[in-house]
């Protein structure tokens, strides 16, 4: 890990460290080292998509009050940790089109393996775990099958997007991924609903 890497590892868990729904310290790190492995299949530019992978939740307004200032405090900090002006813009580029609700197809191949990354993560075990974390955190149930109920539920979250994500993956190695966790998923859900009716 390069210096500068490392400082970006730093500043992200002075952030994210007591985050418990899903967006914690080690959602950053998953994003970032995928974020590096896909780079290194689909010849992109390595440090760029790691560093991106590290801050991609940084300025998200579910998780920073001050979005602007978020990101004004992340751009003082690269440049004092001597990234250069086109490492500092290609970091920007890479992270900031990333978020599912934005619906936006980012215009850097390192933004599109970043998102990539960054919905890799809402998928398979781990996205399965984040989903119920972060429905529990919002007061949600797992799920119900009262009809009168309007209430969204973490198993409702599966069909509303996480299932809609391996179709929606920028890269060829982000597909060939998300094609396992997708069955993954299917297969759970499978289980899941054969447990809840079994009374
Ligand atoms: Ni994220």
């Amino acid at each position: 890990m390069s210096d500068k890497t490392a400082a970006i590892r730093d500043y992200v868990y002075s952030l994210f460290n007591d985050d418990v729904a899903g967006h914690d310290f080690f959602h950053m790190k998953r994003v970032a080292h995928m974020a590096k492995d896909i780079a290194s299949r689909e010849q992109a530019d390595l440090f760029i998509c790691e560093a991106a992978g590290w801050v991609h939740d940084i300025g998200d307004r579910k998780l920073f009050s001050d979005s602007e200032q978020a990101l004004e405090e992340l751009e003082h900090f690269l440049q004092s940790i001597h990234c250069t002006h086109e490492e500092i813009n290609g970091i920007r580029a890479a992270s900031k089109d990333v978020s599912f609700s934005k619906g936006i197809i980012p215009a850097t191949l390192e933004g599109r393996i970043v998102q990539d990354a960054d919905r890799l993560d809402a998928i398979g075990a781990v996205g399965i775990a984040r989903t119920f974390a972060y429905g529990a955190a919002n007061g949600q149930l797992l799920w119900h099958d009262s009809w009168d109920r309007q209430q969204s539920t973490s198993i409702q979250h599966f069909y509303d997007k996480l299932l809609r994500l391996k179709d929606m993956m920028n890269t060829a190695t982000g597909a060939q991924i998300a094609a396992g966790r997708h069955q993954f998923m299917k297969s759970y859900l499978k289980q899941f609903f054969r447990e809840w009716q079994q009374h």
